[in-house]
């Protein structure tokens, strides 16, 4: 890997764990997410970052993939998960956190374990490891918590990201697997998700996060419009209705719809978990480069 982008991948790092104590700071159950969001976008924007993707605030049962769009009046509250991508020349950070808006702390334990599991999974990264070490690590923290209470997500996976690619092709499972493909030279984000429930997600209502999906045409004069921003302006990256709207752009809902509808962008499902049972997530980046190990975002 180039030294020049191992700089940019610890630069967005560096933004992105700064976003993560501003997030802690500011967020107050009740809260708009609207309001969450707008800030979480000036801050990256004031800290030198370049959005990697939509700041997703998934509440409860939804585990991923919900960003509130303008006069959304959702309000913070229960478990939330922020994961948040940074870019710097499109080298991403990509880390998430989840915050407990209940009064009585009910997901203490559930946030605990997640992070456990996050914190065993850092100890073993190294270079020249496996990609099924990560499962062995989450499988073994499971084991020795409280299997009746909890389960792992096996259907929601770290992923390897590249220049302005959030998922870059590989997997990284947070269960038992017999993945031996070697770690080097290579970024990566690892998020093991904990619940209640059974462990599986299925997918819902559009959650407000799109991305380009081939280079079609359309007809329609506000669509086009905002389709030549989109490929100008985001490429690869996944975006939201919120940005387009503080570029001065209107009628966002017919405008995303038709384009939706055409098959030109495509819109995010929200990733619910199956039986509706609250969700936590956390997630760092690491890059493993030269030798060396770096988490950018922990
Ligand atoms: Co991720």
């Amino acid at each position: 890997m180039e030294k020049s982008e191992i700089d940019s991948y610890k630069k967005a790092g560096a933004i992105a764990k700064q976003i993560k104590t501003f997030t802690k700071d500011l967020i107050k159950p009740k809260m708009k997410l609207l309001d969450i969001a707008e800030a979480i976008d000036s801050k990256i924007l004031e800290l030198g970052g370049e959005f990697a993707f939509p700041v997703n605030l998934s509440m409860n049962e939804i585990a991923a993939h919900y960003t509130p769009a303008s006069g959304d009046e959702t309000l913070a509250e229960g478990i939330l998960k922020v994961d948040v991508g940074v870019a710097i020349d499109g080298f991403i950070a990509d880390t998430a956190l989840s915050i407990d808006l209940t009064e009585n702390k009910e997901f203490k334990e559930m946030i605990e374990l997640n992070q456990k599991l996050l914190e065993n999974i850092s100890k073993i990264i190294k270079v020249g490891m496996e990609v099924q070490n990560v499962g062995e690590s989450c499988q073994k923290t499971l084991e020795e918590w409280d299997k009746e209470k909890f389960s792992i997500i096996k259907s929601l996976s770290g992923h390897s990201l590249a220049q302005n690619t959030i998922h870059a092709g590989l997997t990284i499972s947070n269960y038992k697997n017999t993945n031996k493909k070697v770690l080097d030279e290579i970024a990566f984000a690892i998020e093991p998700f904990v619940t209640t429930g059974v462990g599986d997600i299925y997918e819902g209502e559009p959650g407000g996060i799109y991305i380009l999906k081939n280079d079609g045409q359309t007809r329609d004069r506000d669509a086009r419009k905002v389709l030549e921003f989109v490929r100008e302006e985001y490429g690869t990256r996944p975006f939201c209705a919120r940005w387009l709207a503080k570029e001065g752009f209107d009628k966002l809902k017919f405008v995303l719809k038709i384009l939706v509808k055409q098959g030109i962008l495509y819109e995010y499902p929200m990733l619910i978990e199956k039986s509706r049972k609250p969700v936590s997530q956390f997630e760092n980046t690491f890059v493993l480069a030269n030798g060396e190990v770096v988490c950018t975002t922990g």
